[in-house]
């Protein structure tokens, strides 16, 4: 029988079920409800209708490296500036440094299970650099288009990984993640970064597009995590059905890696922690 490194390496993402307890999701469910309740968005970037709305929306993303801040689905204002649906169906995710600002978040992401998974995987040195709450309301819950998560968290050699946790029951109806068996062997295509300029862009390394044919659905029960390789390229398809699909991510770097300056993330490193 394979061990969770080779099948990890193998395929570049790795499914454990039933990792989390349904009470742990429970409680992470619980605390983000908790969090949106004490969200006043009057005043939210996301919420004027100006010019100058894309610089701030812009400054409140880049800021959001060390803090825990809420953002909001595409149309989720109408024209006058009013949601168009109740506040926590109307945000997209939380994100983020939960893992390190909430004591509930934080409790979630560093675990015996946690610390014994990464072991096993050679990770045990890594940092836990980020982390997302992933809404993925029922019915307007939005596609992610094809992406490698090292080009969001790049680092030289890239060393990026991402812990995603089903929250909720992840199907193709309500829009879980699809991947490609052996995708990771493709190198990093782009990496978003701050552009000198001011907001963020790409730098393409390869313009050529994902090959994810034969990319397979990876459907899962509450309580499952799934670790991604940064460089598999990933995505998930709207939320079309009547049923929400909550997940939490966390992503890791090694840190004796290097993590440029510029990375659209930015966080003090000497204060990341690890599991
Ligand atoms: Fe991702």
């Amino acid at each position: 029988m394979k061990t969770r490194k080779e099948r990890f390496q193998e395929d570049g993402f790795l499914v454990l079920d039933n990792f989390r307890s349904s009470d742990e999701c429970d409680d992470l469910l619980a605390r983000a409800a908790e969090l949106v309740a004490g969200f006043d968005y009057r005043g939210h970037p996301s919420v004027f209708q100006t010019s100058e709305q894309e610089r701030t929306s812009d400054d409140y993303f880049l800021e959001s490296g060390d803090r825990i801040s809420f953002f909001f689905e595409k149309d989720a204002f109408d024209e006058n500036g009013a949601l168009k649906y109740p506040l926590f169906e109307s945000l997209n995710k939380i994100g983020h440094a939960m893992h390190d600002l909430d004591p509930v978040f934080d409790r979630f992401s560093r675990s015996i299970g946690m610390k014994s998974l990464a072991a096993d995987l050679d990770l045990s040195g890594s940092m836990i650099i980020q982390s997302m709450y992933i809404f993925k309301h029922a019915r307007i819950g939005g596609v992610v288009d094809v992406h490698q998560d090292s080009a969001f968290l790049y680092t030289k050699p890239a060393s990026c990984v991402g812990f995603w946790f089903a929250l909720e029951d992840a199907t193709v109806e309500n829009g879980c993640l699809w991947a490609k068996p052996g995708g990771h062997r493709t190198p990093l295509h782009s990496r978003f970064r701050r552009s000198p300029e001011g907001g963020t862009e790409f730098e393409v390394f390869d313009e050529s597009p994902f090959d994810v044919d034969g990319a397979v659905p990876l459907e899962v029960k509450k309580g499952t995590c799934i670790v991604l390789d940064g460089l598999l390229p990933h995505y998930s398809l709207p939320n079309r059905s009547g049923r929400s699909r909550h997940a939490y991510t966390i992503h890791t770097i090694d840190p004796n890696a290097v993590y440029p300056a510029d990375n659209w993330l930015k966080r003090d490193l000497k204060t990341l922690r690890g599991f």
